[in-house]
């Protein structure tokens, strides 16, 4: 079977097992015996201990991809695992459709120098060195000239916000501080996908709250796949494209955060959601309905146009282009008025309308949309990041989404 990568994901992990041990093998291949032992009796009986199993999860291009879970759920092996710093017992782990297990030493010392950087929990930075060599140490170690490993590592340091402080010494920095200097000596090397491990776990809720949300925008900017693991679930919901839930080893839940929060699978993550403000957390993707039925092709003659609105009762249609961009509202009150000929396509233009066009994205929250459609009487219009509609937003719908969170 050809695997098809539809989506261009960054790092597609299939099946992937870390078993600690001796003759690991066996645990995966006799699982249905030992899959309802606890930890220590595992232990016991196999003297092995399952770190990570059956883990499948997929992460696209650009996006930050939380594992979050209770401490020794799993998530720091299956990281370590991306990267091969732990040799995976089993399954596949494929890095631009190259499958990472296969990698010679050489190959795989390559493959890490070229495209992954990490971040800890705790920074390791080299006390008797300055920010600026902390920064600039992985480059050294790959024997990059001093003149241009300065340069990126300043790049780098400005990135992070600590322009200003590249001659100061670790000890001279705050917590928060000393995180940026880890951040930015993962980034210096310009690698593709950044593996952190609890990076901002052990600052101060605050500082942390900061950083987090400095992070969320850096990487969009840099454009850097991220693979973060966390035991913070807000932390988690708060920076993640998507996060994957761990207990015992095994991936329970993925999706994006509005999913776990809105749709947790029953048991362990609906517990773990429960006391979450549910209504936060929907956007416009979970709420909105198909366009299609409010859609007028601007080619479509006027008369067309009417008879389609006569038959759906609708008040108002939105008028699109060839890319179904939305190029005009149609009030059905007001066709009256127009006078080109019903036989031929209207210019948008001629379409008489007061109304003004409110627009939101598949990602808006539904705050914000409430405060969209408590001034307007024509439906929201939901685009994409190209403006092509994908979805329509009532006052019914944001009143049910209301009623219903
Ligand atoms: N090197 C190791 N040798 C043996 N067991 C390990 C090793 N690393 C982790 N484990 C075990 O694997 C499980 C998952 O650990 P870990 O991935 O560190 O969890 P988390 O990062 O979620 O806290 C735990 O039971 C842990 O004790
Ligand atoms: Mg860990």
């Amino acid at each position: 079977m050809t695997f098809v990568n539809e989506k261009n994901f960054k790092i597609v992990c299939e099946n992937v097992w870390k078993v600690f041990g001796p003759n690991p093998q066996r645990i995966i291949e006799n699982w249905s015996e030992y899959q309802d032992m606890d930890k220590v009796q595992r232990l016991d009986e196999t003297g092995c201990v399952v770190g990570a199993r059956q883990a499948d999860f997929k992460v696209e291009r650009g996006e930050i991809y939380c594992l979050m879970g209770l401490s020794g759920s799993g998530k720091s092996t299956l990281l370590r695992c991306v990267n091969r710093l732990h040799e995976p017992t089993a399954g596949t782990i494929s890095i631009d459709d190259q499958d990472i297990t296969q990698l010679t030493q050489n190959q795989l010392r390559e493959f890490r120098r070229a495209k992954t950087g990490m971040v800890f929990q705790h920074f390791a930075l080299l006390p008797h060195r300055k920010v600026i060599a902390n920064v600039a140490f992985g480059l050294e170690i790959q024997g990059v000239s001093k003149a241009e490993r300065e340069q990126s590592a300043l790049e780098a340091i400005e990135l992070v916000g600590l322009k200003g402080w590249e001659n100061s010494y670790p000890y001279e920095l705050s917590g928060g501080m000393q995180q940026r200097v880890g951040l930015a000596r993962a980034l210096a090397p310009d690698p593709e996908i950044l593996l952190m491990d609890e990076a901002f776990s052990a600052l101060d809720p605050l500082i942390r709250r900061q950083l987090q949300d400095e992070f969320v925008s850096l990487i969009k900017q840099v454009q850097k796949t991220i693979l973060f693991v966390t035991h913070d679930l807000n932390e988690a919901l708060r920076i993640a494209g998507h996060i994957a839930i761990m207990k015992d080893g095994a991936i329970v839940q993925q999706g994006r955060p509005a999913d776990i929060v809105l749709h947790p699978t029953p048991g362990y993550v609906e517990e773990f959601v429960r006391d979450l403000p549910k209504i936060k957390f929907i956007t416009a993707h979970d709420i909105m309905e198909s366009p299609d039925p409010w859609l007028q092709s601007k080619d479509m003659t006027l008369e067309s146009v009417r008879n389609n609105m006569e038959e759906a009762r609708d008040r108002f249609n939105f008028l699109v282009d060839e890319n179904n961009r939305v190029i005009k509202i149609i009030d059905y009150y007001r066709l009256g008025e127009i006078e080109t000929d019903p036989q031929s396509p209207c210019p948008p233009d001629a379409y008489p309308c007061r109304f003004p066009l409110e627009t939101a994205t598949t990602n808006t929250f539904l705050e914000e949309l409430l405060q969209l459609g408590a001034d307007s009487k024509v439906p929201i219009v939901v685009n994409d990041d190209q403006g092509r509609i994908k979805g329509i937003i009532t006052r019914e719908i944001l009143l049910t989404a209301l009623t219903s969170a």
